[in-house]
Formats: C-alpha cells, sequence, structure tokens
C-alpha cells in the first residue's frame, strides 16, 4: 500500500505531516512512502533525511499524489480551481489530515464527491486511549508554551523578579484565560520564566490544575461553572449573565496584569469574547495580550489575524499557525498522532490495512465514505441499530 506526504499548500504552514522518524516506521508496518520534494523544509528535515529513512522523493505534488493509496497531511487539501489537490488524487484513495471539518462544510463535500475516504484528525474523541492521536493536544500544547515565548518577545520589560545593584525588578503578572492544553502549558511556562500567574476557566475542573502548577485560580461564578463541561471533556457555550459576572470580575483584575493570554475555544462555534475593548483601555501601557483564538474569530475584538497591532500602548498579538511556529516539533507530534491512528489498524502478520469501523477512534473522524458525508456532525444521519430478530419458538412451546 502505497502512502503520499505532499507538502503542505496552505499559506503560512510550516509543517509537514510525517517526520522522518515516522516514515521509518510506516515503512516497518508495510507500507511504501513518497514525500513530494522539499516536503520537509520548513519544518527542517531535508530530502536526504527521507530517503535514509527509506522514502521516494517525488518531483512534485501530482507525482506523489497520483498512484497513493493513503494521503496524510497537516491541513485541509485544496479542492477547487488550478491549485486542487483532490484532482490529483485518486478515487478511493484515504486522506487522514486536520480537516477542520466542523467549519468547512463544502471542502467535505468536494472531497466526498471525488470519491476520498477521509478522516478529521481534530475530531478523535477524546478518551483516554485515544490520547496518543489527538492532534488538538498535541499542537496545542506546543501553542501554549510558544504564546509565552511571543509575549516575551514583545513585552519591553523582564519576567521574573530581579535584584539587582541597579534596583528591583518586579515580576511579570501573567493572566491566562481559558485553562485547557494550551492554557496549562502557557501557565507552565510563564512560571518557568518566573512570572506571577493567574487563570480563570469556566470548567471548575482546571481550578486544581492551576493549584498544582503553581498559579492561581480566578473562579467566576462556582454554581454556573458546575455545569459548564461536556461529556467529551470540552467546555460548553456559557448563559450571558455567565458573561456579565465574568466580565466585572476579569475588568478587575486586568488592570493590574502585564500579561494576557487568551486560550478559549468552544468547539464548532466562534471564540467567546472574553477580553472587551474597554478592559484592553484599562490595561497599562506596555502590557501585551496574545490571543490564542485569533482564528476562531478572536477572545478580543481588537485582535487581528496575523498581526500585532497596539492600542493605546497595549500590543495585541494575533498570530496565525502558532504551533507552525515551531514547526519541527509540532511535525514530529502531528507525525506520531497519525501513525499511532493507523497503526492498531494493520495486521503485523500480512502487513495490509484494514479499518475497523466500529472503532470509537475512527467513527469519531470519518467524514466521507463512498462518495457520501457519513459524520453525524455535518448532518449525516447516524447508522440506526439494526432491529433485534425475534428469538426462533423453541420446540414445543
Ligand atoms: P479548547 O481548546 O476547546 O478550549 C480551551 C479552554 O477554554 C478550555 O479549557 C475551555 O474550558 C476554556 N473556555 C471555553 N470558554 C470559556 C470562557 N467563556 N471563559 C473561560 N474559559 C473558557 O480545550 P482543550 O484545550 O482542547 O481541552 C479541554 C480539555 O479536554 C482538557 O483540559 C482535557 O481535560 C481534555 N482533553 C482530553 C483528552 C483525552 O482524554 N484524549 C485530550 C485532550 C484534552
Amino acid at each position: 500500500m502505497k502512502i503520499a506526504i505532499p507538502k503542505e499548500r496552505q499559506s503560512g504552514e510550516t509543517r509537514v505531516a510525517a517526520s522522518p522518524e515516522v516514515v521509518g516506521k510506516l515503512i516497518a508496518l508495510g507500507f511504501q512512502v513518497t514525500v513530494e520534494k522539499s516536503a520537509g523544509a520548513d519544518a527542517s528535515f531535508s530530502d536526504d533525511a527521507y530517503k535514509d529513512a527509506g522514502a521516494k522523493i517525488a518531483k512534485d505534488a501530482a507525482t506523489a499524489l497520483k498512484d497513493a493509496d493513503m494521503v496524510l497531511k497537516v491541513g485541509c487539501p485544496i479542492t477547487s480551481g488550478e491549485k486542487s489537490e483532490i484532482k490529483l488524487m485518486k478515487k478511493g484513495a484515504i486522506l487522514i489530515a486536520g480537516l477542520s471539518a466542523l467549519s468547512n462544510k463544502k471542502d467535505m463535500e468536494a472531497i466526498a464527491k471525488a470519491g476520498i475516504t477521509a478522516f478529521a484528525m481534530e475530531l478523535m474523541p477524546r478518551i483516554t486511549r485515544a490520547q496518543s492521536m489527538d492532534i488538538l493536544s498535541s499542537q496545542s500544547n506546543l501553542a501554549g508554551y510558544k504564546s509565552v515565548l511571543d509575549a516575551a518577545a514583545v513585552y519591553g520589560r523582564a519576567f521574573p523578579m530581579m535584584m539587582t545593584a541597579a534596583g528591583t525588578i518586579a515580576p511579570a503578572k501573567v493572566f491566562i484565560m481559558g485553562v485547557g492544553v494550551a492554557g496549562l502549558q502557557a501557565i507552565a511556562t510563564a512560571k518557568r520564566l518566573g512570572a506571577i500567574v493567574t487563570a480563570t476557566d469556566v470548567r471548575p475542573a482546571t481550578a486544581e490544575q492551576v493549584e498544582s502548577l503553581g498559579g492561581k485560580f480566578l473562579s467566576v461564578d462556582s454554581e454556573m461553572e458546575k455545569d459548564a463541561q461536556t461529556e467529551g471533556g470540552y467546555a460548553k457555550e456559557m448563559p450571558p449573565e455567565y458573561f456579565e459576572k465574568q466580565k466585572k470580575v476579569v475588568a478587575e483584575h486586568i488592570t493590574k496584569q502585564d500579561i494576557v493570554i487568551t486560550t478559549a475555544l468552544i468547539p464548532g462555534r466562534a471564540a467567546p469574547v472574553l477580553v472587551t475593548e474597554d478592559m484592553v483601555a484599562s490595561m497599562k501601557p506596555g502590557s501585551v495580550i496574545i490571543d490564542l483564538a485569533v482564528e476562531a474569530g478572536g477572545n478580543c475584538p481588537l485582535s487581528e489575524l496575523g498581526k500585532v497591532v497596539e492600542v493605546g500602548g497595549v500590543k495585541i498579538v494575533g498570530h496565525e499557525n502558532v504551533p507552525g511556529r515551531l514547526a519541527e516539533d509540532a511535525s514530529k507530534l502531528f507525525a506520531k498522532n497519525l501513525l499511532n491512528f493507523i497503526t492498531p489498524h494493520v495486521d503485523k502478520e500480512t502487513k495490509t490495512l484494514s479499518f475497523d469501523w466500529e472503532d470509537e477512534t475512527v467513527s469519531g473522524t470519518l467524514i466521507c465514505r463512498d462518495g457520501k458525508i457519513v459524520h453525524p456532525r455535518l448532518g449525516a444521519t447516524p447508522p440506526q441499530p439494526k432491529p433485534e430478530e425475534p428469538e426462533p419458538a423453541k420446540e414445543g412451546e
């Protein structure tokens, strides 16, 4: 079975879906792997490193994709126009990638129409067994780390307290809004740099996690937060009364902060507004806001995608594709996530791939198959359980 690793074509994407190490592992599982020329260049993986791992190098995307049975990608392939990648793929090919499927229905329909079987890795169910396949986790963790370094880079002061002969420098006050995977790593990183860290989240379970990392938790309304988490571990959209209370609590706190890092997301919806224009106006000049939710609309209405803007002396950073700013590590972890997803479905003896369609990690991520969208969150009807057959009557009954 042939796997292709094309170079990512979406603008600003620096990552690649397979590292040389993972290519070696796929080959050991029995696959043949073709990597498009320079596919790993932005992530510091040379064509020679892929060759040494056993891959073939294809001169362009068309050559890499034309006879591939499976295509691994970081982002959604281009589905229309001259640059269309799906028109280069064969019917029946399997696509495994981060597809942003819920906000990208048109592309999903085009992929289904092309007869491609596609898995959206961002929809991986949050079960213990799937942690090693979770691209949102692996990438958010790096984004959380990088957000603090990005803040430090534009902040005109130091993070740790320094007692010097020339005077004492006060430690930076860092406030993290949203304590999921990115937020937790941001807390840990800011603490390591010597900042005083506070954090808030709607999910009450996060209070203990914040404190275990040496931060202080800022609670908005513990009663309303009791019901703030879905069964899948994500935040629910909160009622307007909660946002009113949150505004008051945060407005008071934020004026004393030097750095605010926002990471709050609600899957499939626009990010909630947590830092209003008034709050920005109340912050000290020289303060920094890093909006990690900028790609989902932003937690601050003043942040702009791909830009650093300054409002009243406050720098608001809206970098695009933050994990891609650590392209090598992000690609290595992403590639491992895909490998961990594929491996359980490979027969070690015959070295063939056959998906267990009943497996939660497969059914939870499968977007389209046999020309049709099959994911219930994209409007497909979930498969109905077969009606139970009546038990055959026993003799003498
Ligand atoms: P996320 O990226 O969807 O959201 C980030 C954070 O924003 C979340 O903690 C959320 O509660 C918070 N948030 C949303 N709306 C908010 C608001 N209005 N105000 C303040 N905070 C708000 O979440 P992420 O990081 O993907 O993970 C959420 C949780 O899922 C993790 O903490 C973890 O417990 C769980 N998880 C489980 C995995 C597994 O078991 N396989 C893998 C990864 C995460």
